[in-house]
């Protein structure tokens, strides 16, 4: 655990510094080469533990300190140990113990394992009074205030529910992959592999309890897919038919295109900017036993540079966003992001959404996808676009979890925003 709670502290460090939590994972594996696999797990499990409670950790921390603690090494390892002792099962006395020698090991000081041991203590004693004085918004629902705000005015009735869900841990969804098993079919093998799985929509089957990629029977022989509930929406609105002439603008990792090569025999072209990313689309592929027409690295904001001329029945624009409505997913997110992202995102999708609108046929369908909460991004920016296209329409959505294309993160599935558009 010494250790675990040591290279938590180094990745809680690095993320609040403004780095990525999955690189600096990695970074930490790649450093650390004798890790066992438990031990990154357990690494990983203290880290997005903290970073999901970080602003209820913090608002403890400062209830049980007498003075601003400016080692920040011994700050994020009183955060790792509290978060052990208010969401894990390992004893008091162990996480105690552990995180006072871990103390010796991050601090020189000699009073660092006094402070260690007496504020923990104090915690155990006191913790059900302490958690009852957390009142301030940061501390109660752990997301950034300016995020709460926004939340708070654009769902009144909703907010709570929102950020509760997202410092939930997330889902781990399968897609059936129809062309090689039927969803039934694939949900008795999970069962004759001692697998739970709800039905949740279509070919979504969501497991009772998430389980490491090996254990899942089919998966090298592409019988299914990993992919978010909310995400598996995405493909059947596109409405695709044999024989179409499709475009996935910002294809990577290949979720949606793979599920839209499921769906019907169309010729695909999927393009990312990201080389990297892109490799993973050709894998996925792969491993499900299909191929695109086209696969290219290219830049949707220039069709120019990758467009063969043809103009596409149908077009997926899954751009980037703020990802703000995947946050049980990457809890770094919510405390990386500025407010003042939300614009920069906006201005890009726009563009995007611009250069693509030219090279999509008259009669053909455009689905909009973002896997944001917030307006700015979403519904504003599809009105907006309206307003300057007059040969643009939004066509109905009709999804019972979804209100005006937004669909809300939840238990079941991440936040996404859909809008179907038709060029007239
Ligand atoms: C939300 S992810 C796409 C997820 C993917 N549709 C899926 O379901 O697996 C957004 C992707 O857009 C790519 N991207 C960002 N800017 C882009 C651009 N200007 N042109 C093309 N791809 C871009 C990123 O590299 C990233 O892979």
């Amino acid at each position: 655990m010494i250790k675990a709670q040591h290279l938590a502290v180094i990745a809680i460090r690095r993320v609040l510094a403004g780095k990525n939590l999955t690189e600096v994972l990695q970074e930490i594996w790649q450093s650390n080469p004798l890790l066992s696999h438990q031990q990154q797990g357990a690494i990983q499990d203290l880290s997005y533990g903290v970073l999901r409670y970080y602003g209820q950790l913090n608002a403890l921390l400062n209830l049980l300190l007498d003075n601003t603690l400016q080692d920040l090494k011994l700050r994020y390892l009183l955060l790792v140990s509290l978060y052990q002792l208010q969401y894990s099962k390992a004893p008091s006395y162990a996480i105690v113990d552990h995180a006072v020698s871990t103390a010796r090991i991050l601090s020189n000081k000699r009073g660092a394992p006094g402070l260690v041991n007496a504020v923990l203590r104090n915690f155990i004693r006191n913790s059900s009074a302490l958690c009852e004085q957390v009142s301030s918004d940061i501390g109660k629902y752990s997301h950034p205030q300016w995020w709460i705000n926004k939340l708070r005015k654009q769902y009144p009735n909703h907010y709570k529910t929102i950020l509760n869900a997202s410092n939930q841990h997330p889902a781990m969804t399968l897609r059936v992959n129809v062309r090689k098993i039927g969803v039934k079919a694939y949900q008795e093998m999970l069962e004759e592999h001692g697998i739970k799985a709800d039905l949740i929509w279509d070919a979504a089957l969501k497991l009772a309890q998430p389980l490491s990629i090996e254990k899942l029977p089919g998966f090298k022989d592409g019988l299914m897919s990993i992919q978010d509930a909310g995400a598996q929406l995405a493909a059947p609105l596109l409405d695709v038919h044999e024989g179409m002439h499709v475009l996935d603008a910002c294809a990577a990792p290949g979720g949606k295109s793979t599920h839209l090569m499921e769906l019907a025999q169309i010729k695909l072209t999927a393009i990312d900017s990201n080389a990297q990313r892109l490799k993973r689309v050709a894998e996925n592929f792969e491993r499900l036993g299909n191929e695109p027409h086209r696969l290219v690295c290219g830049d949707a904001l220039y069709p120019s540079e990758w467009w063969d001329g043809q103009a596409f029945d149908r077009i997926l624009a899954d751009v980037p966003c703020s990802a703000s409505g995947v946050v049980s997913r990457h809890p770094d997110i919510k405390w990386l992001r500025r407010q003042t992202d939300l614009s920069l995102f906006a201005s890009n999708q726009e563009n995007i959404l611009n250069a693509l609108w030219k090279i999509l046929k008259r009669e053909g369908k455009l689905l909009y996808i973002t896997c944001s909460i917030f307006h700015e991004e979403n519904l504003i920016l599809i009105k907006e676009f309206l307003k300057s296209h007059q040969d643009a329409r939004l066509l109905p959505l009709s999804h019972s979890d979804m209100v005006n294309g937004q669909l809300l993160p939840s238990s079941l599935h991440d936040g996404f925003f859909y809008a179907l558009l038709c060029k007239t």
